[in-house]
């Protein structure tokens, strides 16, 4: 993939930084509140005192809770819109525009914990990123990373509702082919999507190659104790039976 996919993709998260705000405010949007976040806060384990790193921060909701539960907190994002807002809403968090695939400007820094949440189908260079995550003056010898990313077997943007519980996927390309997604704007949002496919197992492949093991791993849905946060029982129907996302632990 030729390097000027980087600066597509920065553009392309500049011009819907606005719009990324309005979709994950102060708490995550309902995806992360309702299925993802519990598995990411249960794989995170007690970041009080810990160093972490949100890579690819987005508008900073994490970084904020992390900081608040007592984390040593950096948030680096590629997109330089991203990265301010964060600092406006937060001026006391650390802040950095930095991608994700080399990591280059946290030489001194260490981290106990690596969190990309919602980032990995978004960057063109899988490989790249998972061997900044694991390279030594990153992450410490006995770090964690924690990576939760759009299910990439159930591509969300082309689902058909049927009858009943009837749902259908469909892919445009073949699925173990990995190619870039252009997805027309949905909701609020005011431009066409940018991301990038690959089968579920080249992750599992990219994470091993690096130096990973993974540990635990999880297709997030809904529990129980957060039925009462879904807007309506379509909501909770969806949250429950439909697979958005998958997370992984992986240690060094
Ligand atoms: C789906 S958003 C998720 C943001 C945030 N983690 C959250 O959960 O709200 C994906 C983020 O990844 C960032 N991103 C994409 N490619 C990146 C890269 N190569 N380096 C750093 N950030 C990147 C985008 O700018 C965007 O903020």
């Amino acid at each position: 993939m030729d390097e000027g996919v980087l600066e597509e993709v920065q553009d392309f998260w500049n011009r819907i930084a606005s719009d990324w705000q309005t979709q994950v405010g102060d708490d995550g949007d309902k995806n992360r509140l309702l299925n993802s976040d519990p598995v990411l806060w249960d794989f995170a384990g007690d970041v009080g005192g810990r160093d972490v790193l949100d890579a690819g921060c987005g508008t900073g909701y994490l970084s904020r809770k992390l900081s608040e539960c007592g984390a040593r907190v950096v948030g680096v994002d590629l997109s330089e819109n991203m990265i301010g807002i964060a600092k406006e809403m937060s001026p006391e968090l650390d802040f950095r525009v930095e991608s994700v695939t080399g990591l280059r400007s946290l030489e001194d820094d260490r981290f106990d914990l690596v969190i990309a949440n919602y980032v990995l189908m978004d960057v063109p260079f899988l490989e790249e990123t998972i061997d900044a995550f694991y390279r030594v003056p990153v992450l410490r010898s006995d770090g964690v990373a924690v990576v939760i990313f759009s299910h990439p077997c159930f591509p969300q943007g082309r689902r058909a509702e049927g009858p009943g519980r009837l749902v259908s996927y469909s892919w445009d390309e073949p699925y173990f082919e990995r190619h870039k997604v252009v997805e027309p704007a949905w909701g609020h949002f005011t431009s066409d999507f940018i991301w990038f496919h690959r089968p579920l197992s080249d992750y599992w492949r990219a994470f091993t190659a690096s130096g990973f093991s993974v540990e635990r791993f999880e297709e997030p849905r809904i529990a129980s104790d957060r039925y009462h946060l879904a807007a309506s029982s379509r909501e909770l129907e969806r949250s429950r039976t439909r697979p958005y996302s998958v997370a992984f632990r992986l240690m060094k």
